[in-house]
């Protein structure tokens, strides 16, 4: 061959690996982007607890994509965030540095509007399925979306940094070392936590995660559960409940030893995780409350 040719074969060999390449990444599962395997554990654990006209108002508003995994289109709020603009301060509570949550404190986006909260956002989705019946509220409102945001944002106020201090953003400016990774602590409870407990405990299978989780609903918490499901006063949802409960699981855990620039590594890793289970139990238990008091 002369240099020419050689030179072809070359750029053909070199075409090809990025082919390859590109088919191999297409192949291969997905490496999620993490709150998607947390949301998919609340969904899951909330599915399995689902009553019989639960389960069929779910599957009536669930888009035919999701083939009737409410697991899968958990995340989807998260998708849409940047193309629904207006939805994105609905995923978290700003509070003050002193550990408490008010609802009407801290309930509302940065110009101030009442309401734009993950708190105000449960009460109004669980508001639109409850009123699903009325012919004028379904022309009014996507109640497929309503779903899908509910089931979303049950997860977010369970993560204890979604209820965070405004000063950092709920973690997002503390940036940190996750083993030897550069991390944000916002992350870490999102997404770092979970990875890791899933590669070093359940072979990387969210469902084995997902079933170690459901053992303790029915043993170790079965006598907490009750509580968790109800709400005072006989209401549909609680929100009030679980960003309180946040706020202060953020204190007591996830800010707690923290400054800019810690290692985190086994001490933390280790004293979190049951923290981290737990709020994925209660979400799960609690998405699934609220549909069953929705759907009857
Ligand atoms: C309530 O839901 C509607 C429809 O998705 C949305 O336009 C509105 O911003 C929501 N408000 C809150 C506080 O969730
Ligand atoms: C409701 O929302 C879903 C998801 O965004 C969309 O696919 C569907 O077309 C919407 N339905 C109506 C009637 O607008
Ligand atoms: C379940 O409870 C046991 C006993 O407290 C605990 O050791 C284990 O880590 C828990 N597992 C999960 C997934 O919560
Ligand atoms: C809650 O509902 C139960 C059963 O329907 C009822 O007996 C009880 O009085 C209600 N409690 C309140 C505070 O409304």
């Amino acid at each position: 061959m002369n240099s020419l040719s050689l030179e072809m074969a070359d750029c053909k060999m070199q075409i090809m690996l990025v082919l390859c390449s590109f088919i191999l990444l297409a192949t291969l599962p997905p490496i999620y982007g993490w709150g998607t395997d947390g949301h998919s554990i609340v969904c899951k654990i909330a599915q399995s607890r689902l009553s019989d006209a639960a389960v069929d108002a779910v599957k009536e508003l669930l888009p035919k994509w999701a083939e009737d995994d409410l697991g899968s289109v958990c995340s989807w709020a998260d998708q849409v965030k940047f193309r629904y603009r207006w939805s994105s301060p609905l995923h978290y509570i700003n509070t003050p540095e002193i550990c408490t949550y008010q609802y009407k404190r801290d309930c509302k986006d940065e110009d101030g509007i009442a309401g734009r909260c993950v708190a105000g956002a449960i009460n109004n989705y669980t508001s639109q399925l409850l009123t699903s019946n009325s012919a004028s509220n379904k022309a009014q409102n996507n109640l497929t979306e309503a779903l899908l945001f509910l089931s979303h944002f049950m997860g977010d106020i369970h993560q204890p940094l979604h209820v965070g201090f405004a000063d950092d953003k709920g973690g997002n400016t503390i940036d940190v070392h996750w083993y030897k990774r550069k991390a944000v602590l916002h992350h870490v409870w999102d997404t770092n936590i979970i990875e890791t407990a899933e590669e070093r405990f359940y072979d990387l299978n969210v469902d084995s995660m997902v079933d170690a989780i459901q053992q303790n609903i029915t043993s170790e918490w079965a006598d907490e559960v009750k509580r968790w499901e109800t709400c005072s006063l006989n209401k549909t949802a609680c929100p009030d409940i679980y960003a309180s409960e946040g706020i202060k699981a953020a204190c007591d855990w996830a800010y707690k030893g923290v400054q800019q620039e810690s290692v985190l590594e086994d001490d933390y890793f280790l004293s979190r995780l049951p923290i981290v289970n737990r709020r994925l139990a209660q979400g799960g238990v609690r998405l699934a409350a609220t549909l069953n008091r929705i759907f009857g």
